[in-house]
């Protein structure tokens, strides 16, 4: 990330918790992660999750997934100590990892995984270029980068109401297109590369997301944080909603092999 303060604060993530479950920061829950690594084996594996914030994921991953060992990196202390407690409340301690990391080259050997996770955290990631060759580098040949993430349809001048909407999030979003994470993507040496575009279901979720915000269950939502803060997250959800209609933010699943010799 670039600096500044925490943007997963304490009550940032009990907000999140509170929209999309306990451990996870995005959304869609397990259903979702399903999806996310659909057709992919992960017992026995050692997997890295990249941005594994508040835990939920890494942890299914060692008990729902079988995974051998699940490496949890990110960059913000807050989260990582939820996940770390995370994993102790589902008893997989032994068999996740979390680390604090700084922003950049992964702290890890070459070939050390078998399969590189992420979930709607590369976002944050603005340079999807060395990204690609840093996931291909630490993967074994013939392992898998299976992941979601926030993407824009298009890599030229966002829209006003992109520029709305980014400006109520003050994340450090790094958004790129489809073709910019296809190429990025070719250009470390993945093969296999698919995008399926997921701004049809977030859509409709993301409204269902503004009702639950605006509806009987604000006065719940105010009590975890403050009523300022959920009037500030509403002006986020409704600055999302016509990005998403227009398509111009398209979540995406993002998977590709790395081949072997
Ligand atoms: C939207 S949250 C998603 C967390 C988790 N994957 C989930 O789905 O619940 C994004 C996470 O990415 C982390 N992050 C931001 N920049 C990062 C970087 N350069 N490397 C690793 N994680 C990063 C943030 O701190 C945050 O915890």
């Amino acid at each position: 990330m670039s600096g500044g303060g925490l943007h997963y604060d304490r009550p940032v993530i009990t907000f999140l918790e509170a929209v999309w479950g306990e451990g996870f920061l995005s959304p869609g829950g397990p259903d979702e992660v399903a999806r996310v690594l659909q057709g992919l084996d992960l017992r026995g594996k050692r997997v890295l999750d990249i941005g594994c914030g508040a835990g939920g994921i890494t942890a299914l991953l060692a008990y729902g997934y079988g995974a051998s060992e699940v490496v949890g990196i990110d960059v913000e202390a807050p989260v990582c100590a939820a996940a770390e407690a995370f994993a102790r409340r589902k008893g997989v301690s032994e068999r996740v990892v979390i680390r604090q990391v700084e922003p950049g080259p992964l702290p890890f050997p070459d070939r050390s995984f078998d399969i590189v996770f992420s979930k709607d955290s590369i976002v944050h990631i603005a340079d999807k270029e060395a990204l690609a060759a840093e996931v291909f580098r630490v993967l074994r040949p013939g392992g898998w980068f299976a992941a979601s993430d926030w993407l824009t349809s298009h890599d030229g001048e966002p829209s006003a109401e992109m520029r709305h909407y980014l400006a109520c999030e003050d994340l450090d979003f790094g958004m790129a297109s489809p073709a910019r994470y296809a190429r990025a993507l070719a250009a470390a040496g993945f093969v296999d590369v698919v995008l399926t575009d997921r701004n049809p279901w977030y859509r409709e979720e993301a409204a269902r997301e503004l009702a639950r915000l605006t509806g009987p269950e604000r006065a719940e939502f105010e009590r975890l944080t403050s009523a300022e803060d959920i009037a500030r997250q509403i002006r986020t959800w409704e600055a999302m909603q016509p990005v998403l209609a227009s398509g111009e933010h398209c979540p995406h699943h993002l998977r590709a092999r790395r081949p072997r010799p």
